[in-house]
């Protein structure tokens, strides 16, 4: 393998800053989809199309005919969470830099490097073993809407005897795994007004209602200390897993102090402390805050009352939970909860129903067999706690949806330093090297 090629073409990608969520990178987006295009055009695809929308393209291909062999549909994506804080990065997120055999950029991971890797594994078979397609959009950081309404428009777009998508990571060194369930997710911003304008702290404090203090009794209020969410109704269509599959996850390489200490890296873990670590995590909903918005957050002091405030929150979902559902629960709970001389809305900006895998396909087992045979140990089921909005759209037409990767439970997705481990994407060539060929073997899977 011609390591120093592959890592030059992986920092070209990895350069690019295709941050979807941000309108300053719209130029990026499309040229990580240009990048990716190229590639298909390399490999040589009879179809590269960069399916055009107001936002980021999702880029189309179609591989070579393989007459006899089954189709596989590549999912991926190329856009990439924001990069800050900048100043916790030990080298610039968008300068791509190795050290101790790790590439450290935003993407590395999630998902461009993983992207890479599935196409360097198909350029390493020399030829085409399958019937190949690919969807891979830019949007997936933000809800995916572009590819949804194309699915939408053209569900032929998915037809496929298997899909395949390499966005998740091994459950440590030496692991690799395939998820048989994402959580879904519920985006919101939870707005609260409590008069016309800001107000003089002064002149008016100690009779004027105060935006920010109704906002933080209110989010307290929608969760206990114990963890448990207040919405009413929303644990009633969570379904517990099977003891059986309970069971399993005591034997998986896990250990909640690790977690703690390694992971995590905080003084306590907080949770329903009734349900395992990895219960809490797979299979449980949340509600957390992601920022709070309004009133004055500037250098010095400004004496104020704010009229309004906003709370970015979201909650994950698991099976059998509806998107829709939750978010008139949320509705409900918040109408519920503020008291009457506060106006408080809900505005959803995306989200995504839970989904659920079953593993059991004969074409797990060529993916099987190629981990056994580079990494030394097959895939073993778990699920997952983050989302892919995409997975349910997927597989609705009955393909089985492979959702595995080659990433490290310590690749900090999303957060500064985002890694790659090099070794890990070498290896990943190889197993999926072998995959194509063993899945292209089982005639029309
Ligand atoms: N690759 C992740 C999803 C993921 C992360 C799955 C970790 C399993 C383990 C994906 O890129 C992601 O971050 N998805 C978002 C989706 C959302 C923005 C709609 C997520 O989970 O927050
Ligand atoms: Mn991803
Ligand atoms: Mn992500």
């Amino acid at each position: 393998m011609d390591t120093d090629r592959l890592l030059a073409e992986l920092t070209a990608f990895l350069r690019i800053p295709s941050v979807s969520t941000l309108p300053a990178h719209n130029a990026d987006c499309r040229a990580a989809a240009e990048w990716v295009a190229g590639e298909l055009r390399r490999l040589g695809c009879r179809e590269v199309q960069l399916v055009a929308s107001e936002t980021h393209p999702v880029v189309w291909g179609v591989g070579p005919e393989v007459p006899g062999a089954p189709v596989l549909l590549i999912y991926g994506h190329y856009d990439v969470q924001p990069p800050d804080p900048l100043d916790e990065w030990r080298t610039p997120p968008f300068e791509p830099t190795v050290r101790d055999g790790r590439v450290f950029a935003r993407g590395a991971a999630d998902d461009k490097g993983q992207v890479f890797c599935l196409l360097k594994a198909l350029e390493a078979c020399g030829h085409t073993p399958v019937n190949l397609r690919f969807l891979i959009e830019g949007e997936e950081e933000h809800g995916s809407r572009v590819l949804f309404e194309l699915l939408r428009r053209e569900p032929e777009r998915a037809r496929a005897d298997v899909v395949l998508i390499a966005d998740m990571a091994y459950l440590a060194p030496k692991w690799p795994a395939v998820y048989t369930a994402l959580r879904g997710l519920c985006y919101a911003e939870i707005t609260v007004r409590t008069a016309k304008s800001d107000l003089h702290s002064g002149e008016f404090g100690g009779a004027a209602p105060n935006a920010h203090e109704e906002l933080v009794r209110l989010l307290a209020k929608l969760k206990s200390p114990d963890g448990k969410i207040n919405i009413p109704g929303l644990y009633s269509a969570v379904r517990r897993p099977a003891k059986r599959e309970l069971q399993a996850w005591k034997r998986l390489p896990f250990r909640e102090g690790d977690f703690l200490k390694h992971r995590v890296r905080a003084k306590a873990l907080t949770g329903l402390k009734r349900y395992s670590v990895l219960e809490r995590l797979w299979a449980l909903p949340t509600f957390e805050i992601h920022g709070i918005l309004g009133g004055f957050t500037g250098d010095g002091a400004k004496t104020v009352i704010p009229a309004v405030a906003t709370a970015k929150v979201s909650l994950r979902l698991v099976p059998d939970q509806k998107l829709k559902t939750v978010e008139r629960q949320l509705v409900a709970a918040v109408k519920r909860l503020a008291p009457k001389y506060v106006e408080a809305s809900v505005k959803f900006l995306h989200g995504a129903d839970p989904a659920i895998v079953a593993v059991t396909h004969p074409a797990f087992k060529p993916l099987d067999q190629a981990f056994r045979e580079v990494v030394g140990r097959g895939t073993v089921p778990a699920r997952a706690g983050g989302s892919i909005p995409v997975v349910t759209a997927l597989g609705k037409g009955g393909a089985p949806v492979i959702l595995t990767g080659i990433g490290l439970p310590d690749d900090r997705l999303h957060a500064p330093n985002e890694k790659l481990d090099l070794g890990q994407l070498w290896d990943g060539i190889r197993v999926f090297r072998r995959f194509y060929e063993l899945l292209g073997d089982m005639k029309g899977a």
